[in-house]
């Protein structure tokens, strides 16, 4: 095991009813006036940004609204929220959503309390040294950005899509209520499984030797996914495992699973810029990487793939060939992703690449030639546009 440092600060509240809470935890964490952050109109049309106003007001909490925050969230909005922070005192960010209202906000949080440009802090020329406090009621199990330290920011200019962490930007508490994902859209939930899984992915394929007690936290949290998604593929309010979900998305993705383990997130590097060029969703664009990454990286250490086959995917495993075993494993992934309507190619995710388009992607995604990615296996930008093309 490798050495490690671990730091999950978010308070959680979790269940039904939680976001009645909303106003005291505010309070509890300082807020005196605060900027609710909300997407393009769920929170509106389910009552629930209404429900979490009123629990400001009484707590006699200022609060002022910006809504708009869009999937794959823009830099544009977070540079008006940043405006207003400055100009109307605002002290506490508050994110009514999923994933990309939260990212939002965190974007935000860094702009209005530092100096200079945000967009610095996402392009890796300067750290940022505060966050304003952020507190979140979650709609989504997904990207796990309620307890992670990560934002994601898409910058209009150039459709360049970049993420920054910084332990700054944890938030002070999360309320989780799983009810408020009965409304979600059976895509959005599937992708969101999808992603809780790959976060998980992103640490457990990894060469560090003795993980032990990460491996078998990680495949009882994946079997957990995997089993809850099919349930929820069925029937969208089934309360225990709306639950499940909800909370392994938080537990896939604050740092816990990684404890030790050199990481990989080549996957996310790869999706990170097919949801830049074309907007997918982001869960859904990481199945559609999956399966081509792992068949690419498999030989770097059979074994492992071998692993995960059995313990996760339930095949029956050959002791004289892991390979074999290891690839019935990505197999397996491939028929749940479907079962869930899933893409496991580009292709499926709605896209034909061209020649150019792949090579464009590659270059983004090596930051223009300047980076490898990967630690299970080092990808550099032939490798990646051999993944894309395996992809497509
Ligand atoms: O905008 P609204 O109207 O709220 O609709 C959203 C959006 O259309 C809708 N939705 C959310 N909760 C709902 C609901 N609809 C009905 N009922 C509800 N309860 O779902 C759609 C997707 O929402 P979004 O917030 O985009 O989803 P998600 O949580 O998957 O976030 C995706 C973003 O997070 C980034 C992704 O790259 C992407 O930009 N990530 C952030 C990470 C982090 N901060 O740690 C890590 C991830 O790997 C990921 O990269
Ligand atoms: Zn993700």
């Amino acid at each position: 095991m490798n050495n490690f440092e671990y730091f999950a600060p978010t308070k959680v509240v979790f269940g039904k009813g939680t976001e009645k809470e909303t106003g005291r935890l505010a309070k509890e964490f300082g807020a005196r006036k605060v900027l609710v952050h909300y997407g393009t109109g769920s929170v509106v049309r389910s009552g629930l940004l209404d429900r979490v106003c009123d629990s400001l007001k009484e707590q006699g909490l200022p609060y002022i609204l910006l809504g708009g925050a869009q999937p794959n969230p823009r830099l544009g909005l977070a540079r008006e929220g940043i405006r207003i922070c400055r100009e109307e005192g605002v002290d506490f960010l508050l994110a009514v959503g999923g994933g990309s209202v939260l990212d939002s906000a965190k974007c935000i949080g860094y702009g209005a309390a530092n100096e200079g440009d945000v967009w610095d802090f996402y392009c890796r020329k300067r750290k940022a040294e505060a966050c304003l406090p952020i507190g979140c009621v979650l709609t989504i199990a997904a990207t796990g950005s309620e307890m992670s330290d990560s934002s994601v920011i898409t910058n209009e200019d150039g459709m360049i899509k970049r993420g920054y962490s910084s332990d700054y930007g944890r938030c002070r508490f999360a309320v989780m209520n799983p009810e408020l994902t009965y409304t979600l859209p059976d895509w959005q939930t599937m992708s969101g499984c999808t992603d809780i899984l790959m976060h998980t992915m992103e640490r457990y394929f990894t060469k560090t030797p003795d993980t032990m007690l990460m491996d078998g936290m990680s495949e009882a949290l994946m079997r957990t996914v995997i089993q809850n998604a099919k349930i929820l593929h069925e029937n969208p309010t089934d309360y225990d495992a709306r639950a499940q979900v909800m909370w392994a998305g938080s537990l896939a993705h604050n740092g816990l699973l990684g404890c030790g383990n050199e990481t990989d997130w080549a996957s996310h590097q790869l999706e990170h810029e097919l949801s830049g060029m074309f907007d997918v969703t982001h869960g859904a664009g990481l199945a559609a990487v999956w399966p081509s990454w792992a068949r690419y990286v498999l030989s770097e250490k059979p074994a492992r793939f071998a692993q995960f086959a059995v313990n996760v995917m339930g095949v029956t495993g050959d002791c004289t060939d892991p390979v074999k075993t290891a690839l019935e494993g990505i197999r397996e992934m491939e028929r749940f992703f479907h079962e869930i309507g899933m893409p496991v190619n580009i292709h499926e995710l709605g896209y034909d690449l061209t020649d150019e388009q792949i090579k464009e992607l590659a270059y983004k995604c090596s930051f223009f030639g300047t980076r490898t990615i990967g630690g299970f296996k080092v990808l550099d930008q032939e490798d990646m546009v051999r993944i894309y093309e395996a992809a497509r």
